[in-house]
């Protein structure tokens, strides 16, 4: 028998003890050994629930005990869970989390000492949900160069932006449900300003390239100044509006990593990902392109991620797992002006031909021009090119721009 401890009872944690309580039998069959959950670490109450007594208060409890060898870590944010990871990875304990905070900030550090501990620190939940992708960049994609990982990485933003365009439900209503369904951070601004998004193009850029990635280094943008026009001129264009976290190889080893909202072309497959989902497409140099697709938020899918997770640090009490990635530095993160980019202008115009003749004298005459859509104002699409070169020449619009998103074909 293996003594498990869960720290956190929120959402996910819930889902966690329920899964390992209610499915002891078949998870042991998995496993090739009983988990048993002994502690659930919780300052809330919640003696009304069947497993009440397993329920401390003093994290001191799990850190002492030494039967307990996995611990569950689905508290959330950064601290104290950085501080009792580390405690629980020194006293050789494996963890495993769903707190892509905690990963995207620390995860270099504490992959080091899980490794020095051979021990496993495993974080399948924090990306994509209960889609499985980060085992199988570490492990399938293992003879690939990767070379670009883009993806639709919160569900709490794609449910709102799908519930805005599809239903034309208000931003106010459509994140109500979002929370009410268990899909929003507790802080909902980390997933409507990109914050959440951010993190896990950071877990998923260090996995992939082998270099950590910090939060810090990623330029992000939310979904907060997108409105319905965007939505009406892009479905003119043959595109979808939706959230991006967008990590790319340059020719000179560095990396650029970008979360904005996107126009997506209809024939690109994240167009079609809607609602809760998430997608991440991976693109290496053996395999070309491959994508992962499921439910990116929720109790079950998060926690089935979890608990697959105990599973293997069940399996693999005395082995290492296959993740790991160097630390990471200031210079390794270039600006994204420098990347090849298209780009959606949306410009007042007055005058609507005159300004259309002004951006086909600056782009060109096959520019793609939409208008009707709001009055006085039109919209285009670039070119490809470095983005700095396209920002310039948009630059001679100044005193005319309403907006400018990225573009994914
Ligand atoms: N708030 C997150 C989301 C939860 O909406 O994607 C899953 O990480």
């Amino acid at each position: 028998m293996i003594e498990v401890a869960i720290m956190g009872h929120g959402v996910v944690g819930s889902g966690v003890a329920e899964i390992l309580l209610e499915h002891w039998d078949a998870i042991a069959q998995k496993a090739k050994n009983e988990i048993n959950v002994k502690y659930i670490l919780d300052l809330k109450d919640f003696s009304h629930l069947y497993y009440s007594d397993k329920f401390i208060k003093d994290f001191n409890i799990i850190l002492r005990d030494p039967e307990i060898r996995v611990v569950v870590e689905v508290m959330g944010g950064i601290n104290p869970a950085y501080e009792f990871v580390k405690a629980c990875l020194h006293s050789g304990k494996s963890v495993v989390t769903s707190n892509k905070e905690l990963v995207a900030a620390k995860g270099a550090e504490l992959l080091q000492i899980a490794n020095e501990k051979n021990v496993n620190f495993l974080f399948e939940a924090s990306v994509g949900g209960g889609i499985p992708v980060l085992r199988p960049i570490a492990q399938c994609l293992a003879a690939n160069e990767l070379s670009e990982i883009v993806g639709i990485l919160n569900g709490t933003t794609n449910f709102i932006l799908t519930k805005m365009i599809k239903e034309k439900v208000s931003f106010e209503d459509a994140l109500k449900q979002a929370q009410d369904l268990g899909y929003a951070e507790k802080d909902p601004t980390a997933d409507v300003e990109g914050h959440d998004a951010c993190r896990k193009i950071c877990i998923l850029a260090s996995l992939g390239f082998g270099k950590h990635v910090y939060p810090e280094q990623v330029q992000t943008e939310g979904i907060t100044k997108i409105d319905l026009f965007d939505a009406a001129y892009a479905e003119k264009l043959g595109y979808v509006i939706k959230l991006i976290g967008h990590a790319k190889k340059m020719d000179n080893g560095k990396i650029t990593a970008n979360v904005y909202p996107a126009l997506i072309n209809k024939d690109n497959m994240l167009s079609g990902v809607n609602d809760v989902f998430n997608a991440v497409m991976v693109y290496g140099d053996a395999i070309g392109q491959v994508m992962f697709y499921g439910r990116g938020a929720g109790k079950s899918p998060t926690a089935s991620a979890v608990v697959a997770d105990v599973i293997d640090c069940v399996k693999h009490l005395v082995a290492r797992k296959y993740l790991s990635w160097a630390d990471g530095d200031k210079n390794y993160v270039c600006d994204g002006k420098k990347a090849l980019s298209k780009l959606f202008v949306r410009l007042n115009a007055k005058n609507v031909s005159e300004t259309k003749n002004a951006v086909c004298a600056v782009f060109g005459e096959d520019t793609v021009i939409i208008e009707g859509v709001k009055e006085n104002e039109l919209a285009f699409l670039t070119e490809y090119d470095i983005e700095e070169v396209l920002t310039k020449k948009i630059s001679k619009f100044d005193d005319k721009i309403a907006k400018v998103l990225h573009v994914l074909d």
